[in-house]
């Protein structure tokens, strides 16, 4: 711990060295005149990691791969959004009572909010893992009609009956008509920068194509999507607006969107 900060935040995970989040979040302190500091901590033991956050009063932890579900029986509280989706991916420690929360829910619909509101819009989901799990829970509580695929038919159909809403089989995936298309697989994820979920000749149909990946800024997707004349997301706005929240929570102050964009933007220039 840093002896000179007032107030402590981590991240955990496994593994958290390529994690963005300590260098958006010690941004956003700097900007804010807030004496606090954010360490990453590679997690072995949950269990104990839990216990030093309680026995060293960390204010605030962000819960990242493998421990978003895991975390719950730990914890003292969730809010209803985490009851919904499962998963966890903020802690606010208040005086010693840990509550969850997940803020990449709301950290979708506010980047996506930037470009269009999908309420009454029709949007395609691709993959049924965690990620598409909060997606699926925000967008439906925004007024979007939702449409899951998934590789694997059973998760898709587990997931679109968890939020009543429909699937198509994986095959199918390019004859559906919609107006968003949201890829949350790790399809075109570095290093397999070359491929894409999704047919490049059935983008054009889309008023926009957002994909959750970051890594690279735009995935082969998103390229294929912007050349087929769709609106594009990366997933880079979802992830500064979901780290947006966590300050929100933490602070419960305005945080610095655009000092948290440029710090995430820089640091994955330099491959950091
Ligand atoms: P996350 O929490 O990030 O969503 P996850 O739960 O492991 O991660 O989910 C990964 C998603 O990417 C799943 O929907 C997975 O499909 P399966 O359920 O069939 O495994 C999807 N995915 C991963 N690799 C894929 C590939 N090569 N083709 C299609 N879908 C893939």
């Amino acid at each position: 711990m840093n002896g000179k900060s007032e107030a402590f935040y981590c991240l955990i995970g496994n593994p958290v060295s390529h994690s963005l989040s300590p260098v958006m979040h010690r941004a956003a302190f700097k900007a804010m005149n807030l004496n606090a500091d954010y360490q990453a901590f590679l997690v072995h033991d949950l269990k104990g990691a839990v216990r030093c956050i309680r026995a060293h009063g960390i204010h605030g932890v962000s819960v990242t791969i493998p421990f978003k579900e895991s975390v719950i029986p730990y914890l003292d509280a969730v809010d209803k959004d985490v009851r919904h989706i499962g998963a966890v991916n903020t802690i606010l420690n208040q005086n010693g009572k840990l509550t969850g929360f997940n803020t990449d829910a709301r950290g979708f619909i506010s980047a996506l909010q930037e470009i269009t509101n999908p309420r009454g819009k029709r949007v395609v989901i691709l993959g049924a893992g965690g990620a598409a799990r909060a997606v699926a829970y925000a967008l439906i509580q925004s007024g979007a009609e939702v449409i899951i695929t998934n590789r694997t038919q059973e998760k898709a159909e587990k997931l679109a009956s968890k939020f009543s809403c429909a699937f198509v089989p994986w095959n199918n995936r390019e004859k559906m008509a919609a107006d968003i298309l949201v890829n949350t697989t790790s399809v075109g994820m570095y290093p397999q920068v070359a491929i894409s979920p999704f047919d490049g000749r059935y983008l054009s149909q889309f008023e926009l194509v957002v994909d959750i990946i970051y890594n690279p800024e735009e995935t082969r997707l998103l390229k294929l999507a912007r050349q087929a004349g769709a609106k594009t997301l990366g997933g880079i706005e979802m992830f500064i607006y979901q780290g947006a929240e966590q300050i929100r929570l933490w602070t419960g102050r305005e945080p610095p969107l655009e000092v948290m964009r440029q710090a995430v933007k820089e640091a994955l220039r330099d491959g950091s």
